[in-house]
């Protein structure tokens, strides 16, 4: 388990990624990919020269979506103009630029559809370079650079070293994950935990009893999911530890998949040594069978007892492993939600808990919930509402009271 920062979330974010001709264009796969991880939405366009290189097919594979490379093409043109597609993104990245189309682009051409793209865009652009060292050096690519630049377009790179061609100098193309970072950096969200980590437990957990049962609960993960991606919105990366549910991974979240409560407890523990924040939503299942069969239980007798073992408290753990750590808990309750919401706060020694109602059809699997929020000294209602916005005005809330514990933070 890695314990690296995931990439700086940037859900929607819609970039337009211009491939061009050029060795280094299959380097541009590599490119959409650290987008989408990113949770940005990626359309590819590709010269005619680009497709000599690598395949439409790549690409489409990588986006989800038709890659689109003629200003001829009456079928693509019929289901978004090329003015339209010049809208649709927040940033144009191309990636390999090659010394043509940058002159092309220097002298406000328009002969295929990525240069009308670029000419016909009021969005960044972002370029590239990728060539031949002599290339790169000759005042005419350095000329039409500076006139780009001058129009506000980004140069990234390019970086020096060994070139395709077998000679060695400036002019090979970035690598992916610098020419990402720079672009997301941008467009990086500037909200209230900008710069912070935040970890999120979510779902339920699976006890096996033996290869083919296990214990578990109702928990759909869809109230973890909403706060993972909605502290993703306020701006922090975020990873989700996720017990089994049939959901997709919020935009720009980073998710760890987990089915024991053993397993959940060792990715937070993981997870958590990066980070300033944790919230607690899974469903964790306090017992586990005291044994796990390794063969089918078969039947025999009319009654069967089951003999249980106690599972750690992944918040208590993780509160032992890092005092100082933001940690934000949530209770389930069928009775007496403030005596016991309060409890659990501070016996699990958390900065906040949120309360809900459950059993009779509340919040399990359902999409509306409302929560009775706690802390030291206050005391909130959310919703009712959508879980989505539960919880935005969560999320919210913990960056108010993050930032009440952390008054230094600008
Ligand atoms: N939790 C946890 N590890 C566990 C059990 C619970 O981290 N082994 C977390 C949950 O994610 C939630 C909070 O603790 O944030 C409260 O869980 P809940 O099940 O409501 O309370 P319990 O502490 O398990 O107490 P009880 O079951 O007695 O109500």
């Amino acid at each position: 388990m890695s314990q690296a920062l995931p990439p700086a979330a940037a859900p929607g974010l819609r970039i337009l990624l211009g491939i061009t001709g050029g060795i280094a264009a299959y380097k541009g796969a590599e490119l959409a990919r650290q987008f989408i991880k990113a949770g940005a939405q990626v359309q590819v366009v590709m010269t005619e020269g680009a497709l000599r290189f690598v395949t439409a097919q790549t690409f489409q594979a990588l986006t989800g979506r038709t890659v689109r490379h003629s200003l001829w093409d009456e079928q693509a043109e019929a289901a978004m103009g090329h003015i339209e597609l010049a809208r649709w993104p927040d940033a144009i990245v191309i990636a390999p630029a090659s010394a043509n189309f940058l002159a092309g682009l220097a002298h406000g051409f328009a002969d295929d559809l990525l240069s009308t793209l670029c000419l016909a865009t009021d969005k960044p652009i972002y370029a590239a370079p990728a060539m031949n060292r002599l290339m790169w050096a000759n005042p005419a690519t350095q000329a039409n650079l500076t006139t780009l630049r001058g129009r506000g377009l980004r140069v990234i790179g390019p970086g020096s070293g060994a070139q395709a061609c077998g000679e060695v100098g400036e002019g090979r193309m970035s690598e992916p994950e610098g020419i990402a970072r720079e672009v997301l950096g941008d467009f990086a969200p500037r909200g209230p935990l900008a710069g912070l980590h935040a970890v999120v437990t979510a779902g339920p957990t699976r006890e096996p009893l033996d290869p083919v049962r296990f214990i578990s609960n109702r928990s759909s993960g869809k109230q973890g999911y909403a706060v993972a991606e909605a502290l993703a919105r306020l701006g922090a990366s975020v990873t989700l530890v996720s017990g089994p549910v049939h959901l997709d991974t919020p935009a720009g979240v980073k998710r760890i998949d987990v089915e024991t409560a053993q397993q959940m407890l060792d990715a937070t523990l993981d997870a958590a040594k990066s980070a300033q924040l944790l919230v607690g939503a899974a469903a964790v299942a306090d017992y586990r069978p005291a044994a796990a069969e390794p063969q089918k239980i078969k039947k025999s007798a009319e009654t069967m007892d089951l003999a249980l073992s106690r599972n750690a408290d992944i918040l208590s753990a993780v509160r032992e492993a890092q005092p100082g750590l933001f940690i934000a808990g949530f209770a389930a309750e069928t009775e007496k939600l403030a005596e016991h919401a309060r409890g659990k706060l501070e016996r699990k020694k958390l900065d906040l808990i949120a309360a809900n109602w459950v059993g009779a059809g509340r919040a399990f699997d359902q999409d509306d919930n409302a929560l009775q929020v706690y802390w030291q000294d206050g005391e909130r209602t959310l919703g009712p509402a959508a879980k989505s916005e539960v919880a935005r005005q969560l999320a919210a809330l913990i960056a108010e009271r993050y930032a009440a514990k952390h008054p230094a933070r600008k």
